[in-house]
């Protein structure tokens, strides 16, 4: 089984729903505080973006942040949410990306434990 099959789109579908907990406010508000602090006037560079329970908020206090993401089906969960069309997303394997250079990213993964 890989990430994407476990990430496939009846998951995906559910996966707000299932981690409500980790949607809420008081969980999301002092992880974005964070990470916009640390980003400052760079961008954001997630990791296993998911459905954009950090980036979506993230965006919206003005970091741009890209994400690179398995799962196609979460994604699509993204992109049907407010905002989750501006958010840039390849589709790829974040252990597997390749340096290409100096950069200004500040990159961050936000899977839950
Ligand atoms: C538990 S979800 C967390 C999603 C989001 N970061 C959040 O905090 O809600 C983990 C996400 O990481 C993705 N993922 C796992 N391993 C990955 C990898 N090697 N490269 C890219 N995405 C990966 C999965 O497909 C899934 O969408």
């Amino acid at each position: 089984m890989t990430h994407d099959d476990y990430f496939e789109e009846p998951v995906a579908k559910r996966y707000d729903e299932a981690h409500a907990q980790l949607f809420q406010d008081d969980v999301v508000t002092p992880a974005v505080d964070v990470l916009a602090h640390l980003a400052g006037d760079g961008r954001a560079l997630e990791l296993g973006i998911g459905t954009g329970r950090i980036a979506l908020p993230l965006a919206d206090r003005g970091v741009p942040v890209h994400g690179i993401e398995l799962s196609t089906a979460m994604v699509d969960q993204l992109r049907a949410k407010p905002g989750g069309d501006a958010i840039s997303v390849t589709i790829g394997d974040s252990l597997r990306r390749e340096r290409t250079g100096r950069s200004r990213w500040h990159s961050c993964s936000t899977t839950p434990s």
